[in-house]
């Protein structure tokens, strides 16, 4: 089936999530993290992402601002960070963060091409509105998907299901990017058509569904959604 809808999760496809971490060590004031924050930007994720799913398996939801909170604060313990300052500032860096270079012409180009395309995340509504309109990229965008409105993270089945019930499509009309293997894997296995940003080299995912496509960034995903938009425009 022709794509009709181009779909990208939030932190780490579009919004690099170490930036407020590897920007914090750069700042005065945040000294203590100048050669640690690799350690506690990864610690942090990984954090980050384990109580989604544990959440998601108990059923104690609580929002995405609350377990970016709560996996900040055991990376700094991790790390023997104490300082209420540094936890203030990276908070706050984490509602500015930087979308990688390539997203802008990217989601113009999907837009000029005709396509519907929306942000489908973790993320609470207000933490994406923030992160989208501190990189300036509102425009390209028709909708902004948040797990809130149904109450569960990812991978659950009913928050891709939020997709399709958007842009009244069926799963295979939809290009779901994500740069989180997990997420990808599980995308696909739900039915879309599948591209996994896959920036640091990592090993594929041992789970059932499989990426279809596997990039290094986001530059060539007019070509997926569109084979022949690209052959005749020069992408
Ligand atoms: C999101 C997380 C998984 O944006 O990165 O949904």
């Amino acid at each position: 089936m022709p794509i009709k809808a181009c779909v990208f999760d939030a932190y780490g496809t579009l919004f690099d999530v170490a930036a407020a971490a590897r920007q914090a060590a750069a700042e005065p004031g945040g000294e203590a993290l100048s050669e640690n924050w690799p350690q506690l930007a990864a610690h942090w994720r990984t954090k980050q992402l384990q109580y989604t799913w544990l959440r998601a398996v108990t059923g104690d939801h609580t929002d995405f601002w609350s377990v970016t909170q709560d996996g900040l604060d055991w990376a700094m313990e991790a790390v023997g960070l104490s300082e209420p300052a540094i936890r203030e500032r990276l908070l706050q860096l984490y509602w500015e963060l930087s979308a990688y270079p390539e997203v802008p012409a990217m989601l113009a180009k999907l837009k000029e091409m005709g396509l519907a395309t929306a942000i489908l995340s973790n993320g609470s509504p207000d933490m994406l509105d923030g992160a989208v309109n501190s990189a300036g990229i509102s425009m390209y965008l028709d909708d902004n998907l948040s797990v809130e409105s149904v109450g569960i993270f990812k991978p659950a089945d009913v928050v891709y299901e939020l997709v399709t019930q958007r842009f009244s499509c069926t799963r295979d009309e939809v290009l779901f990017v994500s740069s989180n293997g997990w997420d990808a894997a599980c995308a696909a296995a739900y039915g879309f058509e599948t591209a996994w940003v896959n920036r640091a080299g990592e090993p594929v995912d041992r789970l059932p569904g499989q990426p279809k496509h596997v990039l290094s960034d986001l530059t060539t995903i007019p070509q997926l959604a569109d084979p022949n938009y690209g052959k005749f425009h020069n992408l």
